[in-house]
């Protein structure tokens, strides 16, 4: 199907929209690397909280981000996440709490951070066969990427995929207008923040996953692959 032989393909879009679920099931089934660029600035976050480093103190943090290695391992399993190692400390689970939820999108605004985590990830993408998901793939990371996709869902589909999620691993105390604040207000910062914010690429196609499953997203995906060839 694939006829360049090692592309690069960009996934973008807010919290929720199904990047890595669906990026995680393309790699696999098309036998390219998976980035999850998210977990780097998740296992950035988790650092800064571990240290005691204030979220604001960007000097301290800088400093610290500078010196850390960052290592990502992706699994053949499809249910299971990357494994995440930062300095050599396996935080596959510490970077998925609320509390490093709730301060990333703070520590990913900052200007070192998105240097050293940027730079990182293109080389990571430095030999092409790459799907990459995040924020800003299609539209600072990997510029030139050969297929852009722009996945959205409303809030209230994003929150109600979330508290599935959250059921699943066991959580029954869920607050559906809480989650729904948090993804917005996630989006907010995302999106209005001055460096590389959340934004669609002028050639990126967009792709509304409101009332598509998993599949049906996947196959739409390989659709544009083959189009992007002709
Ligand atoms: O999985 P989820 O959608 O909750 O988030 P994520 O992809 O793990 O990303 C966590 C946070 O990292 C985002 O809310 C952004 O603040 C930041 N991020 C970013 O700034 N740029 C990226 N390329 C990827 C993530
Ligand atoms: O990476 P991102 O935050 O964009 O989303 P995700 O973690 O891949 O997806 C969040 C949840 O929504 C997962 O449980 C997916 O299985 C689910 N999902 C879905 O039910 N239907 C879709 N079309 C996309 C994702």
């Amino acid at each position: 199907m694939l006829k360049v032989k090692k592309p690069i393909i960009a996934i973008d879009g807010p919290a929720g929209a199904g990047k890595s679920t669906i990026s995680r099931k393309l790699a696999h089934e098309l036998g390219l690397l998976y980035l999850d660029t998210g977990a780097m600035y998740r296992a950035i976050t988790w650092l800064v909280m571990d240290k005691g480093i204030p979220l604001d103190d960007t000097h301290a943090i800088a400093l610290e981000v500078e010196k850390a290695t960052i290592e990502l391992s992706p699994s053949d399993d499809l249910k299971l996440p990357v494994t995440v190692r930062v300095n050599q400390r396996d935080v596959t689970k510490e970077i998925r709490t609320p509390a490093v939820t709730k301060n990333v999108s703070h520590i990913a605004a900052q200007k070192a951070v998105r240097a050293k985590l940027v730079k990182l990830q293109q080389v990571y993408g430095k030999q092409g066969g790459i799907i990459a998901e995040g924020r800003d793939i299609g539209t600072n990371v990997f510029t030139n990427a050969n297929l852009k996709i722009f996945l959205t869902a409303s809030v209230n589909a994003r929150a109600k995929r979330r508290s599935h999620d959250l059921r699943q691993q066991g959580e029954t105390n869920i607050d559906l207008p809480q989650l729904e604040k948090d993804i917005a207000q996630r989006d907010f910062l995302d999106s209005t923040r001055e460096l590389a914010p959340l934004q669609q690429a002028p050639d990126a196609i967009a792709l509304n996953t409101d009332n598509l499953s998993i599949e049906e997203v996947t196959e739409k995906i390989k659709q544009f692959i083959a189009g992007s060839e002709k």
